[in-house]
């Protein structure tokens, strides 16, 4: 008998067919939101369960499945999980790493292009039939060469921003509770800085870190303070991890320069006032978003899933400190 298996969301087709040639599986909705209601109901009988950064997966959710055994999310992310509680009940929770770094390295410096540079605000005016022609103060923006970045949360995508960013000549700082080896920091060019230094010394500052109950708010009003006039703020992390009604106030208020989001607060919702600013750049969560990348996670979180319901060691086991 094939293990029963839910999945909340649809897969990309070609490896849902896969999915489901592998286990006896039932997909929960085709929607974007899953209502609780929906999760709970369905979950009851199934030994594994495959699902995204927007499925609150509580100790409700794991109580309500007695077979369960594996938690794929098909996310590197795993702030929806309640990885205590699964780990206290012995559940593997795996979730999908690497292959989405260069993806959403390359989605950030798209994002501090578009921020410093204006792009978005300058292509409105296009199509609104205002451009009568090239005028000297037309849409200025800062230049990126020899400014500095702060890099916040040096893993693997941290790294590969960095990388990126000396092809734009800039400096690079970070601060990550896990200090680099001086001979690392040397090879990338990069210098460690603590986390206030950082804030305040950066031209751009750029986070990449985990969202845990140590970095919810860690831009917080008082850091937002500490920033340039002239700093821009990128978020294509996690938005908790930037107080959003703090940060509305500083750009109102032109406390910074402005600011690249691809995540919220209390995503899908958007703070109602960033909607009205133009010194913000707003994206839909797209940080992995290219067809190589969401195919390499849905084979990824898949082939987690399977071998954790042979009872294997699935590749990307999410451990306690991992
Ligand atoms: C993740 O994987 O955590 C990203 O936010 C979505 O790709």
């Amino acid at each position: 008998m094939k293990p029963r298996v839910l999945l909340t969301h649809p897969l990309l087709p070609e490896a849902m067919d896969y999915l489901a040639s592998q286990v006896d599986l039932e997909l929960a909705t085709k929607e974007i939101i899953l209502p609780r209601e929906a999760l709970l109901a369905r979950i009851n009988d199934k030994q594994g369960l495959l699902c995204f950064l927007t499925d609150v997966i509580d100790r409700e959710v794991m109580d309500r499945a007695p077979e369960l055994k594996i938690i794929s999310n098909c996310a590197v992310g795993v702030n929806n999980i309640d990885l205590k509680y699964a780990w206290s009940r012995g559940l593997l929770v795996t979730n999908t790493p690497d292959v989405l770094t260069e993806a959403t390295a390359d989605l950030t410096l798209a994002l501090i292009l578009a921020t410093t540079r204006r792009l978005i605000e300058a292509d409105r005016f296009c199509r609104e039939g205002r451009f009568r022609g090239w005028k000297i103060d037309l849409f200025l923006g800062q230049e990126l060469g020899g400014k500095t970045l702060g890099l916040i949360g040096f893993g693997r995508i941290g790294r590969a921003v960095a990388r990126r960013a000396r092809a734009f000549n800039l400096r690079v700082i970070y601060h990550d509770p896990n200090r680099q080896e001086a001979h690392l920091e040397q090879e990338l060019g990069v210098e460690f800085r603590p986390l206030d230094d950082l804030v305040s010394e950066a031209d751009i500052i750029s986070i990449h870190a985990s969202l845990t109950p140590e970095s919810r708010h860690l831009i917080s009003r008082e850091r937002l303070r500490l920033m340039k006039k002239t700093a821009v703020l990128i978020n294509v992390s996690r938005g908790p991890i930037v107080d959003e009604k703090a940060l509305v106030e500083a750009l109102k208020a032109g406390q910074i320069w402005g600011a690249g989001l691809d995540v919220y607060e209390n995503e899908p919702a958007i703070e109602p006032e960033l909607l009205e600013l133009d010194n913000v750049v707003l994206l839909p969560h797209i940080g992995s978003a290219t067809h190589e990348t969401r195919r390499k996670m849905c084979f990824m979180a898949i082939n987690n899933l399977l071998r954790g319901l042979r009872g294997e060691r699935p590749n990307n086991l999410v451990e306690p400190n991992s």
